[in-house]
């Protein structure tokens, strides 16, 4: 009999990416790692959420997905800033300026992609495609995909939702 597959968490299609690549597998447990490199390329990081879906997904026990997700220091578990930015340098956004932002984010708020700011308000992360390469150089600001930014007009934005 054929198992129910989970719901995506939410409509944001990055799931979609992430669910492609697990069912390329078949949905096999020892395409977990594939799964989680997905999750890590769409979203910058894994977070409880995400690591769930898989776990679900693969019909693995929970526990296996954190172990193996906290075991390779290639994935980066939900940073600890209040605010999250994941700057995309996929091939569209690099090409449009994905670099640029990185370096102005980083002189403005110190801190490089993998870095949480020393006052815990922003962490800074990388994915390899947010799925929205027509909006090229695209950011995911707390969850929010925005695009086309300039550094200063992107920094505005940062500081903006960093004062909220
Ligand atoms: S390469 Fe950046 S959204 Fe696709």
């Amino acid at each position: 009999m054929q198992r129910t597959r989970p719901d995506l968490p939410s409509s944001d299609k990055r799931w979609k990416l992430v669910n492609a690549t697990m069912r390329r597998n078949g949905y096999a447990g020892h395409a977990l790692i594939e799964a989680l490199h997905s999750v890590q390329d769409a979203f910058g990081y894994l977070d409880e959420v995400a690591m769930t879906f898989v776990a679900d997904s693969l019909d693995l026990p929970l526990s296996k997905v954190y172990g193996v997700a906290t075991f390779y220091h290639l994935f980066m578990l939900k940073p600890q800033g209040r605010h999250a930015c994941v700057v995309c340098t996929g091939t569209a956004c690099y090409i449009k300026g994905a670099g640029a932002l990185i370096e102005g984010i980083e002189q403005r708020f110190g801190a490089a992609p993998g870095e949480t700011t020393a006052d815990k308000s922003l962490s800074v992360l990388t994915a390899r495609c947010v799925g929205a390469c027509g909006l090229a150089p695209a950011v995911v600001l707390d969850g929010n995909v925005i695009g086309k930014q300039a550094t200063e007009q992107l920094i505005d934005r940062i500081e903006q939702e960093i004062a909220e």
